[in-house]
């Protein structure tokens, strides 16, 4: 599939997933949206790609926020059908992926920038990289899961500071925050983000699907994410991936999984 902002590259079980606007600080349109959502559909029925990276082209931005010019005319109606599209195609689309996705913050990550790194599983971030919700400062709200997926990453109070001051933070604080489980330099980004995703890669993608599906469950108000353990947990006993895993233990061999 030919994408207009996006590059994918797949090699090992590993596909990085680049967002190709440089000269628009990568910000997301409505057509990054739509193809972010193809992209990561396909690569998550695909049974051959085991993690996703997904990281922003150049060496300033990993996503500057929603793209402000598409959006700065919408009526109060678009303005919400913006925010509601979004969610379900592209940020709880991606939260709720099977497929682990990890985000290679790899310069700034503003507004939708920052919303989309945290849908994403984790994070791990360059020491340029610079992350904020700036919102207020243009009027409006965070509206793709900022005002939920923020408190829950760093704690209310943290959160309703960064919100309503509509600053940045520099990457040290964000690891001392939580935002993101690593910082390390430009040069050195891919390559811990390939080394953590190799790992990952050779982990049951079953199992994983159901662990995610768990932790998700958790911060969920209506749903019990005890429950929701429980349930999965026992499915896995039914899987060819649970038979694979504990048979290779007991073999003392490397566990092939079969795979999605
Ligand atoms: N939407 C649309 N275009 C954006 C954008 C966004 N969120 N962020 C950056 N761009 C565009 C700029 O308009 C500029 O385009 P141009 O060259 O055609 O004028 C280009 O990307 C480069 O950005 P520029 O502002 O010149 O770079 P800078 O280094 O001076 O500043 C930022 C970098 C990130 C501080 C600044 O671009 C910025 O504040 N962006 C908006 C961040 C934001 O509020 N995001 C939340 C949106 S809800």
């Amino acid at each position: 599939m030919k994408f207009e902002n996006l590059d994918i590259q797949t090699q090992d079980r590993i596909a990085i997933l680049t967002i190709t606007r440089p000269s628009k600080l990568n910000a997301l349109n409505k057509e990054t949206i739509k193809e972010l959502h193809k992209a990561f559909e396909m690569l998550d029925s695909d049974k051959d790609v085991r993690v996703i990276i997904l990281t922003g082209s150049g060496e300033k931005a990993f996503v500057a926020g929603a793209d402000i010019a598409e959006f700065a005319k919408f009526s109060m109606k678009k303005g919400a059908r913006l925010a509601e599209k979004g969610q379900e195609i592209l940020f709880d689309f991606v939260e709720n992926l099977s497929t682990p996705v990890i985000a290679a913050i790899n310069g700034f990550a503003l507004g939708g920038g920052l919303e989309l790194a945290m849908a994403c599983h984790f994070r791990i971030s360059s020491d340029n990289a610079k992350m904020g919700l700036p919102e207020v400062s243009l009027g409006v709200i965070p509206g793709y899961g900022g005002t939920q997926r923020l408190p829950q990453l760093v704690g209310k109070g943290r959160a309703m500071e960064m919100i309503l001051s509509a600053s940045m933070i520099d990457a040290k604080k964000a690891l001392e925050y939580g935002l993101v489980n690593e910082v390390v330099t430009q040069e050195q980004l891919m390559e811990v983000c390939k080394k953590m995703a190799a790992k990952i890669s050779n982990n049951s993608p079953v199992a994983m699907r159901y662990a995610i599906k768990s932790v998700n469950a958790g911060f969920k108000y209506n749903i019990n994410g005890y429950k929701t353990e429980m349930e999965a947990f026992g499915i896995c006993f039914g899987t060819a991936d649970f038979k694979e895993g504990t048979t290779a233990f007991l073999e003392k061999r490397k566990a092939d999984f079969p795979g999605k």
